[in-house]
């Protein structure tokens, strides 16, 4: 582990910055952070390097992965066509929290980074230590999310610890990250744009930047863009209900009939948990959602390892734009099995 949180304002002057950037020249696997959650990443250009990624994770080699970029110039050589209103939206959007499907170029990149597909997704994160390293690096980084596959993504470095410790180079440790789910991807390919994973960069902020960029704006589980969601995801090890709409009244302890459960929620609903039951707590109040999006990945992670538990709640937000990306990983965390709580 690489703790550079005493270096984050000149990440030069960290003594081991230079295994750093050795490192990932010499095609090892390194856990950084980005401003999302932590990625696992490695030389894009490199076969061996990106093979294992996806061999580090237990990955499907069909689910491609995010190459990472510190800056534009990077992608003439793996893209071509890339529209004028991408670039309008790359312009605004980055770096931050926004991955863009765009036609993807042969020759540069290892092939096993785009599993075939004639697009590759690409971002250009604004965490000051990944960005930084991204710069120091000066390589494209393939990057999935540092998590064993299957698993919640990592949002603190001890969760990349917990799932990869032993399959790695190494993690480099920053502070706790600020947004906490995994970016949005938005496919460029054609136009209108399509939505293929939410995220915090909401379609209804990408139409303030590029008017009707965005018509269709439900991503449709069935029919993944996004090969990645397909595969079941962040689901803890007991089984989950998400109780649509959250709960609003104190549950009936004779209704769980000797079942153990974990709630996780907003702090409002502790009142309505009955005494034996364990809380997690998720955010401040049902329209915290920034919160709500810091803590869910580590929260799932807490309810997986409560061996005493069989069976955990998860108190739902209102569903509307700005809960679009949380409630799309909770319908994933509960397996879509959805109740509303009278049903419980
Ligand atoms: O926030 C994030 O995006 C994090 C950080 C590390 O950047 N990365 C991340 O990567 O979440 P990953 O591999 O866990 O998710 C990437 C998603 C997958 O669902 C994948 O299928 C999709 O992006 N994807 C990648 N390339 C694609 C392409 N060419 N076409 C369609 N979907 C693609
Ligand atoms: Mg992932």
């Amino acid at each position: 582990v690489w703790d550079v949180r005493k270096y984050v304002d000149n990440l030069q002057s960290y003594p081991q910055i230079n295994n750093i950037i050795e490192g990932y020249h010499q095609n090892q696997l390194i856990a950084l952070p980005t401003e999302t959650v932590y990625g696992l990443g490695a030389n894009a250009k490199n076969t061996d390097a990106v093979k294992s990624i996806y061999v580090a994770k237990g990955r499907p080699s069909d689910n491609p992965l995010i190459v990472h970029i510190h800056d534009r110039v990077q992608l003439e050589h793996f893209t071509h066509n890339i529209s004028r209103e991408t670039e309008i939206l790359m312009e605004a959007l980055w770096p931050g929290p926004i991955s863009f499907i765009v036609p993807y170029k042969t020759g540069y990149l290892s092939d096993l980074v785009t599993g075939g597909l004639e697009s590759v997704a690409v971002r250009m994160p604004r965490h000051n230590v990944g960005r930084e390293i991204l710069k120091l690096v000066n390589l494209p980084i393939a990057a999935p999310s540092a998590n064993l596959s299957g698993r919640p993504s990592p949002t603190k470095y001890e969760h990349v610890k917990h799932d990869l410790d032993g399959r790695i180079f190494g993690i480099i440790q920053a502070d706790e990250i600020d947004e906490g789910i995994e970016s949005t991807v938005i496919d460029c390919t054609s136009f209108p744009f399509k939505i293929a994973r939410p995220g915090s960069i909401t379609a209804e902020k990408i139409n303030e930047i590029l008017p009707n960029s965005i018509i269709d704006k439900k991503v449709d589980i069935d029919k993944p863009i996004a090969p990645g969601m397909k595969y079941k995801h962040y689901a803890p090890t007991q089984p989950v209900t998400l109780i649509e709409g959250g709960l609003t009244k104190s549950i009936n302890p004779s209704s769980l009939k000797g079942i153990k459960i974990a709630v996780i929620g907003p702090k409002t609903i502790e009142p309505f948990i009955p005494e034996n039951a364990k809380f997690i707590p998720l955010s401040e109040h049902e329209l915290d959602i920034k919160g709500a999006h810091r803590h869910l990945y580590d929260a799932l992670r807490i309810a997986d390892q409560l061996n005493d538990i069989d069976h955990i709640l998860i108190s739902g937000f209102e569903r509307n734009a700005k809960t679009m990306a949380l409630m799309n990983r909770l319908d994933k965390a509960s397996g879509h099995n959805i109740k509303r709580e009278d049903e419980l």
